[in-house]
């Protein structure tokens, strides 16, 4: 839905929002689900809300999908997950002109399969070419692990002598992150009740707006979206001014 402030004039939305998909358990136990049942919905509901964001003219769309702590869970939970990862990547090759939408992928693929990584890197090369609306997929991603991967990044091109450390901005550590050129979101939504960032764009999220919703993933529909959109419309944001 298009947003207007109270003279009536049109609300662009966030160029950038930010999801942490969460509650696709608690989803599926409410029916007596196995867990993967409930990641399986909470796929579909990527897909809703990721058109809808096309939809929007939303330019970023950053989804934490599994965090680098997630692989504390069962293996059976986690071999699901990946499972369903690529059935969607496998889809998203073939509808790919259809749906014209960018892929980016944050996080640490090495630790996925052969076989997922290389979906991870044909989605990204053959979707380069669009410029609609871009995913970024945090898969394996954790906050705290992109800032040490960006500081060791820095001090081996400190120690190749392609840099020198008073030179170290703000920026130009940012364009160490897995989130290089990619604005910082100006809103972060998590559903399913849960109060916290679990490690999630924790260098990136410096301004953003959170969003706290009770809604489950799986449940998570177009007017949630439009709800949050509202709430951030709603927000004061001053960046330490007055
Ligand atoms: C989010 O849903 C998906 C992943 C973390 C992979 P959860 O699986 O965390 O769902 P809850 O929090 O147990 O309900
Ligand atoms: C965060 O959710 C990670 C993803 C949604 C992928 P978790 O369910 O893993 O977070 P905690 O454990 O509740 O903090
Ligand atoms: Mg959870």
């Amino acid at each position: 839905m298009v947003q207007n402030d109270l003279s009536g004039k049109t609300l662009p939305p966030p160029q950038h929002i930010a999801i942490i998909m969460d509650g696709n358990g608690r989803w599926a136990k409410l029916r007596g689900k196995p867990r993967t049942a409930g990641h399986a919905a909470g796929a579909e509901a990527f897909r809703r809300i990721a058109n809808y964001c096309r939809t929007l003219g939303v330019k970023y769309l950053t989804v934490y999908a599994f965090s680098t702590e997630n692989w504390k869970r069962s293996q059976e939970e986690v071999s699901g997950i990946m499972t369903l990862l690529a059935r969607y990547l496998n889809e998203a090759l073939r509808d790919m002109e259809k749906n014209a939408v960018t892929f980016r992928f944050f996080g640490d693929l090495s630790k996925l399969s052969p076989a997922l990584q290389k979906l991870c890197r044909d989605a990204e090369e053959r979707s380069s070419q669009y410029h609609e609306v871009q995913v970024n997929f945090c898969l394996n991603y954790g906050g705290r692990d992109e800032i040490v991967r960006a500081a060791r990044a820095f001090a081996q091109d400190v120690a190749d002598g392609k840099r020198c450390p008073e030179e170290l901005t703000e920026q130009m550590l940012s364009g160490y992150l897995y989130s290089a050129g990619v604005p910082d979101p100006e809103l972060i939504i998590r559903p399913s009740g849960e109060q916290r960032t679990s490690n999630f764009l924790l260098w990136q999220s410096a301004y953003s707006e959170y969003v706290f919703m009770n809604v489950l993933w799986p449940d998570f529909t177009e007017r949630d979206l439009d709800a949050a959109i509202e709430e951030y419309h709603r927000r004061n944001r001053r960046f330490g001014g007055t």
